[in-house]
C-alpha cells in the first residue's frame, strides 16, 4: 500500500463502525509479547491440545474411529488432512461434503480443527495431488535428476501445479469462510513435510537457468551472503536453492488462502539431526528444516509458523528442536510428534517452551500405527501416559495459555541418564529430579530406587505467575527450590503449596501440601497441578 492508500487505509480504520475491526479480531489469530507468543481463539490465548489422525483417516467412514480418541485423550483440537485429491476429484468441480461433515462432528463433539492440506507435496510427495494431475507431467512437472531423467517429486518450479494447487487452496479457504461463522477451524496447515528426499532438488534445465544466477536481495540481506547459491551456501547450496523456491512456491498459495479467510497458516518440518549440518541435503531437501528456518521466513512473509515433526524421542534432540524452532519471530508449535509413550514427557517440556501447541500424531482407532516412529499399538498404558497429562490441563488450558503469554515459563522433561536438570526463573532456581519415591531425602540410598528411575517418564512446566510464585505441571518428577543467588545467610522456604485447578478463571485450592508433600521437595507423581509461593529467612 503506497503513503495515500495507507492514510486513506487508517481513516477508514477509524471511523469503520466497531462491528467491522470486531469480526477480524473474534478470527483466531497469532499475537506477540517480547518473546512470548499466544494463538488467540476467540478473543483470548487458546492451548492446542491436539491429536493428528491417521493419514488415510481423511474419510466420513472414519471418523467413528477417530472421535472416540479424540475424546479419550481429552484433546481439544483435532489435526486431519483435506486432500487436494479429495476436493477436486475433476478438475474445477469442487466438493467440500468432507469438510462439511468434519465441521459439523467437530462442533458435536466440541472440538477445534486443524485441517492439513495436502497438495502438491506430502512427505515431498505428489502422492495427494488429483489424478488429473498425476497423470499430466507436462503440465506439471516433477524433477528431473542430475542424470536427466524424471524423478517423482514435484518440481517447485512447475508454474502451472502452484496455480492449480493454489487456485483448489484458495476455493477450500473460500468455502470454509462461508461455512464456518464461528471458526472451528482455528488454524491451517498448508502442504506437508515439503522438500525433495533422495536427491536435492530440481536439475532441470530452467532450475540449473536459475541456480546459476545470484540469490534474490532480500535474501542475501537477511542471511549476510552474496554471489550464487553455490557461492553464498557452499556444500547446502542446493537445499538452500530448493528452500527459496518452494518457500516462495507456498507463500503465493498462503496468500491466496489468505485473502480469502486470513486464519493462521503453519508449515511443517521433516527433521534433519539438530546438532549438525551433515547429511540435511538427505533430509527433505528444501523444507522448512532448522537450517533453513531464515530462509523460510524471506521467502515465505504470509507463513505465520515454520513448525518441528518431532519424532525422535532422545531428550538432548527433542530439547535442540525446540531451540530451533522456539524464536522470537516464530511461535512454538509442535504439529507432530511421536505417539509412543516415552514421547508423552516432552508433553511438559513443549508447555514450559511457551508452545500454543502439542501434537501427538496418529491417536485414532483405524488400526494403522507407524512404528518404530511412534507406538507399536495404542494399548492402555500407552493412551493413559498421554489422556492423564491432558486430563489435567485440558478444563484449564485457556488459563494457562493466558498465564503463559504473560509471564514467563520453563520446562523440564527427563533425560536418558535421569540426570537432574534446573532452571532459573528470577530469583528462584528449580531443579528438576528423577527416579525418587516421593518420600525420603536425596542422600537416603533407598529413596532413589523407584522403578521410574528407568523409563522415559518425567517431566514439568512452570509458570513464574509473581515475583515468588509458580504455577507448577507435572508428572513423575521432584522439584526442589532455591534462591538462584542467596545472600549470607539467606534461606529459602516454601510460604504454601496448594494442590488445585482453576475454575473461571480463579485458583480454586483443593488443599495445601504440608508435611510429607513437602519435606522431600515437591514429588508429582501423577498430573498434579500446584500454586507454590515461596519465600526467604534469615
Ligand atoms: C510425518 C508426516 O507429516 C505424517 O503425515 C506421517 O507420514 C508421519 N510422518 C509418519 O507416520
Amino acid at each position: 500500500m503506497g503513503r495515500v492508500g495507507r492514510r486513506v487505509f487508517s481513516i477508514l480504520l477509524a471511523i469503520a463502525p466497531a462491528a467491522a475491526p470486531a469480526q477480524s479480531e473474534s478470527l483466531p489469530h497469532l499475537a506477540r509479547s517480547g518473546n512470548r507468543h499466544a494463538l488467540i481463539v476467540d478473543g483470548a490465548p487458546f492451548l492446542m491440545l491436539g491429536v493428528q489422525a491417521n493419514n488415510s483417516s481423511n474419510y466420513p467412514a472414519m471418523l467413528p474411529k477417530v472421535w472416540p480418541t479424540v475424546r479419550q485423550l481429552h484433546a481439544n483440537t483435532l489435526e486431519i488432512p483435506v486432500a487436494w485429491e479429495q476436493i477436486e476429484p475433476v478438475e474445477g468441480r469442487f466438493d467440500f461434503s468432507w469438510v462439511d461433515l468434519l465441521l459439523s462432528e467437530a462442533r458435536a463433539n466440541n472440538v477445534r480443527l486443524v485441517p492439513l492440506w495436502f497438495g502438491t507435496w506430502k512427505n515431498t510427495n505428489p502422492q495427494y495431488t488429483p489424478e488429473w494431475v498425476k497423470r499430466d507431467t507436462k503440465r506439471f512437472p516433477r524433477e528431473i535428476k542430475p542424470d536427466g531423467s524424471t524423478y517423482w517429486v514435484m518440481s517447485a518450479h512447475g508454474r502451472s501445479t502452484l496455480e492449480a494447487d493454489k487456485h483448489a487452496f484458495a476455493a477450500l479457504m473460500s468455502h470454509i469462510r462461508k461455512v464456518d461463522p464461528q471458526h472451528t477451524i482455528i488454524m491451517v496447515q498448508v502442504e506437508n513435510e515439503t522438500g525433495s528426499y533422495g536427491i536435492p532438488r530440481d536439475f532441470s534445465p530452467e532450475a540449473q537457468r536459475l541456480f546459476a544466477q545470484s540469490i534474490p536481495a532480500e535474501l542475501a540481506r537477511r542471511v549476510g551472503k552474496s554471489g550464487t547459491w553455490s557461492q553464498a551456501f557452499g556444500p547446502t547450496a542446493d537445499q538452500a536453492f530448493n528452500a527459496w523456491h518452494i518457500a516462495r512456491y507456498v507463500d503465493e498459495i498462503v496468500a491466496a488462502g489468505k485473502a480469502e479467510l486470513g486464519l493462521p497458516m503453519y508449515v511443517n518440518a521433516s527433521l534433519t539431526d539438530p546438532f549438525t549440518l551433515d547429511g540435511v541435503e538427505h533430509g527433505a531437501s528444501g523444507g522448512p528444516n532448522w537450517n533453513v528456518i531464515d530462509i523460510w521466513k524471506v521467502g515465505a512473509p504470509h507463513v505465520d509458523v515454520e513448525a518441528p515433526d518431532i519424532y525422535t524421542a532422545e531428550y538432548p534432540k527433542y530439547a535442540k528442536y525446540i531451540e530451533h524452532y522456539r524464536r522470537t519471530d516464530n511461535p512454538l508449535f509442535i504439529p507432530e510428534t511421536g505417539n509412543d509413550s516415552g514421547f508423552a514427557r516432552f508433553f511438559w517440556l513443549a508447555l514450559g517452551n511457551g508452545t500454543i501447541g502439542w501434537s501427538p500424531f496418529g491417536m485414532d482407532a483405524t488400526g494403522y500405527f507407524n512404528h518404530p516412529l511412534g507406538a507399536k499399538e495404542l494399548d492402555a498404558a500407552t493412551l493413559g501416559a498421554f489422556e492423564r497429562k491432558f486430563a489435567l490441563i485440558a478444563p484449564i488450558a485457556r488459563d494457562w495459555a493466558r498465564l503463559a503469554y504473560e509471564h514467563p515459563t520453563a520446562g523440564f522433561a527427563k533425560p536418558e541418564d535421569a540426570s537432574d536438570q534446573s532452571a532459573v526463573l528470577g530469583r528462584w532456581r528449580i531443579t528438576a529430579k528423577y527416579g525418587f519415591w516421593q518420600f525420603g531425602l536425596e542422600e537416603w540410598a533407598k529413596s532413589r530406587t523407584s522403578p521410574n528411575k528407568e523409563l522415559p517418564v518425567g517431566g514439568a512446566a512452570l509458570i513464574k505467575i509473581g515475583p515468588d510464585e509458580f504455577l507448577v505441571a507435572g508428572s513423575d518428577i521432584r522439584l526442589r527450590f532455591a534462591l538462584d543467588k542467596p545472600a549470607a545467610g539467606e534461606n529459602s522456604q516454601f510460604l504454601a503449596v496448594e494442590e488445585g485447578t482453576f475454575i473461571n478463571g480463579e485458583w480454586q485450592m483443593a488443599r495445601r501440601w504440608n508435611g510429607d508433600q513437602v519435606d522431600y521437595g515437591l514429588n508429582l507423581a501423577s498430573p498434579t497441578l500446584l500454586k507454590v509461593r515461596l519465600g526467604t529467612y534469615r
